[in-house]
């Protein structure tokens, strides 16, 4: 298996300037049963205003994430974040399309696909994240409302673009809700994520592209949840914000 396993930490909009060295001194000393350089990649997203001390203090075995960014040149856009500044810092990644920004932050299907064109363009890669709510999936809409929100990503990106995509399905009904999705929930959707690729992309980025699980991982259920052929990871919330938590999540990549 060519796709090495992916191990995202969204802390949100967590942490105090105590708490965030806390976790910092914490992920450094972690000891890990697994190669960061090797066999894990993990990509730590604090909230903004941490980003350089983040980036700055943790062990370089990590990668770090902004959680969003303005999809736009420098220049007058008071309160936002251009892409070229999370370069210029030595950023590699961003968070996009999370539920909450959509939800919150009316971003649509369409900003989310031009958002992540333009972070590639601009030198970032992406942890994309799609996901259906409780009623979608109760009522039988899950794979449609994935076809939908994958659509216009697909028609943004080019093929070699998808290098920098890592996808993260997230369910919303189990984000923050303790309510995890079954092993076979998620393997039903990524399998199906995967066949999408391949059918709307091509063969080699289906083969190819990481896709995670989000929503309620925590470090009980991480081992049976990456032993399912098509996850390739997952994207952390509330346990990212433990240091020996998420330490056992990434050792679930053994
Ligand atoms: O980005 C992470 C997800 O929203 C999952 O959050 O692990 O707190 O459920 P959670």
């Amino acid at each position: 298996n060519a796709r090495r396993f992916f191990i995202g930490g969204n802390w949100k909009a967590n942490g105090t300037p105590a708490s965030v060295k806390q976790l910092i001194a914490d992920l450094n000393s972690a000891k890990l049963e697994v190669d960061a350089n090797k066999d894990v990649e993990v990509v730590c997203s604090p909230p903004f205003v941490y980003l350089a001390e983040v980036k700055q203090s943790l062990r370089s075995d990590f990668g770090v994430a902004a959680q969003n960014m303005w999809d736009k040149a420098p220049g007058a856009w008071t309160g936002e974040t251009p892409t070229q500044m999370l370069t210029d810092m030595g950023i590699e990644w961003v968070v996009l399309g999370h539920s909450e920004r959509r939800e919150n932050c009316g971003e649509t299907d369409q900003v989310v696909a031009d958002k992540t064109k333009f972070a590639i363009e601009g030198g970032l890669s992406t942890m994309t994240c799609i996901g259906e709510k409780l009623e979608e999936r109760e009522s039988g809409e899950t794979f449609n409302l994935l076809d939908r929100q994958l659509k216009p990503i697909a028609a943004a990106l080019s093929e070699e673009d998808w290098d920098k995509v890592v996808l993260a399905y997230e369910p919303v009904w189990a984000i923050g809700t303790g309510k995890v999705a079954t092993p076979d929930q998620a393997e039903e959707v990524h399998a199906y994520l995967r066949k999408w690729l391949a059918d709307n992309v091509s063969k080699k980025v289906s083969d190819s592209v990481r896709i995670l699980y989000g929503g309620s991982v925590n470090d009980k259920n991480s081992e049976e949840l990456g032993r399912k052929p098509n996850i390739d990871g997952f994207l952390v919330g509330g346990a990212s914000l433990k240091g020996d938590a998420f330490a056992t999540i990434i050792n679930s990549a053994k």
